[in-house]
């Protein structure tokens, strides 16, 4: 094995023999999972792992049960060896790609399902039946494979870290759930593996999301109509070419509606062509 190669399990017992030979010597265990095709905001993920544990796993599994039909499962960019030697480069300790049958015995239906029905029918839990059922569903198997002390999860899915977090809760998981902060390209546009979807010109004009994010946000922290903001907000994106799914804002930490004096974020999912593009703010730091 070179110095820069990383060690590769792709089942789970490879995986638990590692972890308990860490954990007998007492070392704290990171856990950042992904879909793979890493970019530097799952890179900093790897880094905040690393500020919280001694050894830091990452996971590559691009989990069928959390695309809808039509979405882009199949195309959906794997990348495994370029990967792995970015994790590596970032001193990450083992890369766990499970195949499908470690993950699914029996195929990908599952006879076991987790649910977070609080979250999992709002916003992109609407546009996407079924998603936030497949998130919660690989996350809860993940963390039991991996046990780690702690997991990190990017704030940039910002429903998905809430459905995380309340399965955690649900389900009496003993592991710390740690917030990474959006990575963001010069022009604002949050790192997503599916930025690469965009043509030129498109890409030229995904910027519209962050700006919409900041001028919603500003728009209600002055005491503005968040109302008003949204319909703004979906007007601005509309015209840079945009489907809007929805500009909402929120309660930060149950989705329901913005309360002042508790946490507000503002939240945008659209499409641009065929690309869906996510986002939010938070309205009050
Ligand atoms: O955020 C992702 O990349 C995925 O939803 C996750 C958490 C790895 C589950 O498949």
């Amino acid at each position: 094995m070179s110095a820069a190669a990383i060690e590769r399990v792709h089942e789970v017992p490879a995986l638990r023999a590692r972890i308990a030979a860490w954990r007998a010597g007492g070392l704290r265990v990171g856990f950042v999972p992904t879909m793979g095709n890493l970019h530097a905001g799952h890179l900093a993920l790897v880094d905040l792992a690393r500020r919280h544990a001694d050894r830091v796993v990452a996971s590559v599994f691009v989990n069928p049960t959390q695309f809808g039909p039509g979405e882009d499962y199949a195309r959906y960019p794997r990348t495994l060896d370029a990967d792995a030697t970015a994790l590596a480069a970032r001193g990450c300790d083992l890369l766990y790609a499970p195949t499908l049958e470690a993950m699914y015995p029996g195929g990908s239906a599952g006879t076991v399902e987790v649910r977070v029905p609080a979250l999992d029918d709002v916003l992109c839990g609407a546009s996407r039946p079924g998603h936030f059922r497949g998130v919660a569903t690989v996350v809860a198997k993940l963390l039991n494979q991996v046990q780690p002390d702690v997991a990190v999860f990017g704030e940039k899915d910002w429903q998905q870290l809430l459905v995380v977090r309340a399965l955690v809760r649900g389900l009496d998981l003993p592991v710390e759930i740690v917030p990474g902060p959006t990575v963001r390209e010069p022009d604002g546009l949050a790192m997503s593996s599916r930025n690469q979807y965009l043509s030129p010109d498109e890409r030229r004009r995904a910027r519209a999301i962050h700006d919409a994010l900041v001028r919603v946000a500003g728009a209600v922290r002055s005491g503005g109509d968040p109302l008003a903001a949204e319909r703004a907000g979906a007007s601005a994106l509309e015209s840079a070419g945009f489907t809007v799914d929805y500009v909402a804002v929120r309660s930060a930490d149950d989705l329901g509606p913005p309360v002042r004096g508790r946490p507000r974020i503002v939240l945008i999912a659209a499409r641009l062509g065929a690309t869906r593009l996510i986002d939010n703010l938070l309205i009050d730091q």
